[in-house]
């Protein structure tokens, strides 16, 4: 499976496409200054190339860039994405003097993405904090994805499940990026609490 990152470069970018990498597929990230996707990707052993570049041929498509960037990103590269099945791992978000607060009153970043691209879009792994990814050990946690259309769900599915030691969990409708981009600002206000960073485990599997 070719994976490509949009916004490769950041700290989950880098993060997942080293993991990836390491699982045997095949990873290129993006970026948009190709020197600086080709700088980053020779370190991490994997390609280099411009957003829109990183984009052909893929498989899937995970839209990594900051949050708030994210949907502007999906309005410029819609096109070159086609209809490839598109993961967004963004969380809405609102830092305020009380914390971080979920963001936009409701509505996820994911489901204004899936009303951008033609693609299918599924939304997951916002609670995988990235220096998680980056120990020896699979990260001891479960990951959870949901999404209306199988054709980005399953692959999603598919490829998050290699990355943690718990597992992938289907969380239902892409209405539900809601609750998983809301669950971010819950896990950043437990790790400035805790000084630690937190997954998620899901009980009552057998
Ligand atoms: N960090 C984590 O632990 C973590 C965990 C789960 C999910 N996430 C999600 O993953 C995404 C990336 O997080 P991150 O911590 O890696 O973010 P980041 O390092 O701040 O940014 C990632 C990349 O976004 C690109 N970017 C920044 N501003 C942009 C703009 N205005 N337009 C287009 N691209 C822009 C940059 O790439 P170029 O400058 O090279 O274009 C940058 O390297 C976020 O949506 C975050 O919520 C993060």
């Amino acid at each position: 499976m070719r994976v490509a990152i949009i916004g490769g470069t950041g700290s989950f970018g880098r993060a997942l496409a080293e993991r990836i990498a390491a699982l045997g597929e095949d990873v290129v990230i993006g970026s948009r200054d190709a020197s600086r996707a080709e700088e980053i990707a020779a370190v991490l052993g994997v390609d280099g190339a411009t957003n829109e570049q990183a984009v052909e041929g893929a498989d899937l498509v995970i839209l990594a860039v900051r949050s708030n960037a994210a949907l502007d990103t999906a309005r410029e590269l819609a096109s070159a994405i086609g209809s490839k099945p598109l993961l967004s791992v963004a969380s809405s978000l609102e830092f305020s003097d009380k914390g971080v607060l979920p963001g936009q009153h409701g509505h996820s970043l994911a489901e204004h993405i899936a009303e951008i691209v033609e693609a299918p879009v599924a939304a997951g792994l916002q609670t995988l904090a990235a220096v998680q990814l980056t120990g020896t050990d699979l990260p001891d946690e479960d990951v959870l994805v949901c999404g209306d259309d199988p054709a980005a769900k399953e692959p999603s599915l598919e490829l998050a499940g290699r990355l943690v030691a718990g597992r992938a969990i289907d969380a239902g409708p892409l209405e539900n990026a809601r609750a998983l981009e809301g669950m971010t600002a819950v896990i950043l206000n437990v790790n400035r609490r805790y000084k630690i960073y937190a997954g998620i485990r899901l009980t009552g599997f057998p």
